[in-house]
């Protein structure tokens, strides 16, 4: 082998194992522009949209824009459910599963890097929202589809156009708007 060939060799060596190396330690790329900016839902807020829909260890609660996980993290944690979140910045999953971890629930939570219009959320017997007005009633469609009668909605901030709540809580200055889904 000349001098040049080994050359070569290293080159297109290093040139395949870079990417390799990249993709291990890189956050996923973005699937598309969120849809809303992420806020944090305080935490007390959070308690309070747990406590009116009444989460126990049997439900299985699903928060459709998940941030940093606070809400999958505290139900799992405070009421012993199990919790998906979903999250279309991977950078919010990353961090979610890095609060999940250090709150020891990694084995009732899961973070997906999903579209939550399209992910399938079928099995939620809660679900959690704090997204937009428009948002909210974009997604009604979806969760009267997809969701068993009787499962609740909670949203923090935003209602749902006509659909009246059954509750309306204050929380310091924040509203909570809860709802259950009706019989088909
Ligand atoms: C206002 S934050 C709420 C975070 C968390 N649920 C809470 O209450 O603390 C909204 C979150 O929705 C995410 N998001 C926006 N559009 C989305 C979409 N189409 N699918 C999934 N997540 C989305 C954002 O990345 C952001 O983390």
């Amino acid at each position: 082998m000349t001098f040049r060939s080994v050359t070569l060799c290293t080159a297109l060596v290093a040139a395949l194992a870079a990417p390799a190396a990249a993709q291990t330690t890189a956050t996923q790329p973005q699937l598309r522009t969120p849809d809303v900016i992420f806020v944090p839902t305080p935490q007390e807020v959070v308690d309070a949209m747990l406590e009116v829909a009444k989460v126990t260890k049997t439900d299985v609660v699903y928060d459709l824009g998940s941030g940093d996980g606070r809400i999958p993290v505290t139900a799992a944690k405070k009421y012993g459910a199990r919790a998906v979140g979903i999250d279309i910045d991977p950078q919010r999953i990353k961090e979610a599963n890095a609060n999940a971890e250090t709150a020891g629930v990694t084995d009732k939570v899961k973070f997906l890097n999903q579209d939550l219009f399209t992910t399938d959320i079928s099995e939620a017997s809660v679900v959690t929202l704090y997204l937009l007005p428009s948002l909210n009633l974009k997604l009604m469609p979806k969760l009267m589809k997809e969701l068993k009668p009787g499962t609740r909605i909670v949203s923090h901030a935003f209602d749902m156009g006509d659909w009246k709540p059954e509750q309306t809580l204050n929380v310091n200055g924040r509203t909570v708007y809860y709802w259950t889904i009706p019989k088909k």
